[in-house]
């Protein structure tokens, strides 16, 4: 039973592999924007906060770090599908080169949303690098250049992402297994 709650979670994805996947990533990242003279790492709230922190730590070039902060989920297991912009950047991103980190990609609606309003401010280059990705939940089409891991589709936990805001700060993802 996992202390924070009275339902079990079982784990999907280790620390250990995260740790090797989130550097191997960097590294894919670093090669890309090798050209670039100072890269924008955006960070969408709450659930990234834990892998662009580890994500940043891996870059070895010159890096900028913003937030943004969207809503598309309220407690609960279900989405409303509603995307609202919570908290804006602090930065200009015009004739930048961005790079947004997510923790999850489900039904691409909050990232669909994001990129759009990004787009809009006129970016050099925007790109996007995703922790997890649920493919057979997408509703609308979204380019992510970079997925740490596809997975099934269950609901995840932990490296930044909750259930009713409890276990982001398990080290490793897991999964939730609902009650009977
Ligand atoms: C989660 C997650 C993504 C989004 C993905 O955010 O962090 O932003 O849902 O779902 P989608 O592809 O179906 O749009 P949430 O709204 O739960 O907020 P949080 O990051 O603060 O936990």
């Amino acid at each position: 039973m996992d202390p924070q709650s009275d339902y079990e979670i079982d784990e999907l994805i280790s620390a250990k592999s995260i740790a090797a996947r989130v550097e191997s990533l960097a590294k894919d990242i670093g090669t890309y924007f090798e050209n670039t003279e100072k890269l924008i790492v955006i960070g969408l709230l709450r659930g990234s906060f834990v892998f662009i922190a580890d994500l940043v730590r891996e870059l070895e070039m010159p890096v900028e770090v913003d937030f943004m902060e969207v809503s598309s989920y309220g407690d609960t297991m279900e989405s409303s599908r509603e995307v609202r912009i919570l908290k804006d950047l602090r930065g200009e991103i015009e004739g930048r080169d961005v790079l947004l980190v997510e923790d999850i990609i489900d039904t691409g609606h909050t990232m669909h949303h994001v990129l759009s309003l990004l787009q809009s401010r006129g970016p050099k280059k925007m790109e996007v690098c995703a922790l997890l990705d649920k493919p057979s939940r997408r509703e609308v089409k979204v380019d992510v250049r970079w997925i740490g891991f596809e997975i099934p589709d269950e609901f995840v936990v932990g490296y930044g992402i909750d259930y009713a805001q409890l276990n982001r700060n398990l080290a490793y993802i897991g999964k939730v297994r609902p009650p009977n």
